[in-house]
């Protein structure tokens, strides 16, 4: 059986689609360990009653960013996972982490491949609608490399505008297009 772990640092909601999966046999793999940068994730709460061991590890007990991306890797290694899937992960991970498990990271971005890297790239991509200089979206699952949201896609999805919509409705159709290719995603990279 095929380990994996998941890093958030919000609401869970694409966690909650792998918990679901895994569940309903869609993903034959088992959820490990749940880890959260801010403790009070509510995705931490989903981990906890599907009964997946979670940790909370916060940057500012370390003295820098390689210490935490170490300490981060030396608790990831443990689990010996085959897969780690950053599902709404906020911190920025450094090289010497992601070269501690080569091939085997994967990063759910609200946006298409070279748009809107980085935070808040829903409302950015509605602000640059609104202006006229886009005419749709959408996300992504790529492997995760030193650059930020970038790094090979794995599962893109477009996310159209519609008339009337406003910022939340955009938000909604993306997020359940989210739901959709995390799932995909998870999937492909545990077949490869
Ligand atoms: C998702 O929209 C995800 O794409 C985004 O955080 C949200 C997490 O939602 N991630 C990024 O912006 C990473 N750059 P969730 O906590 O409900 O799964």
């Amino acid at each position: 059986m095929s380990k994996i772990v998941v890093l958030i640092s919000g609401g869970g909601s694409n966690l909650q689609v792998l918990i679901d999966a895994v569940e309903s046999g869609e993903i034959s793999a088992e959820i490990v360990s749940v880890i959260s940068n801010r403790a009070n994730a509510y995705g931490l709460n989903r981990a906890a009653n599907a009964g997946i061991q979670t940790h909370v590890h916060r940057r500012k007990t370390y003295p820098n960013r390689v210490a935490y991306d170490v300490a981060l890797a030396d608790l990831i290694a443990q689990y010996e996972p085959d897969l780690i899937v950053l599902a709404g992960w906020m911190h920025i991970l450094s090289a010497e982490f992601i070269g501690r498990f080569p091939q085997k990271i994967i990063n759910l971005h609200p946006a298409l491949p070279n748009q809107f890297a980085g935070i808040h790239a829903i409302e950015r991509a509605f602000a640059a609608y609104e202006a006229g200089e886009i005419a749709h979206s959408g996300c992504m699952v790529h492997d995760v490399i030193p650059e930020v949201d970038a790094g090979e896609p794995l599962v893109t999805a477009r996310v159209d505008f519609r008339p009337n919509d406003t910022l939340e409705s955009f938000a909604a159709r993306m997020h359940r297009t989210e739901h959709r290719i995390i799932l995909l995603a998870v999937q492909i990279a545990l077949e490869s």
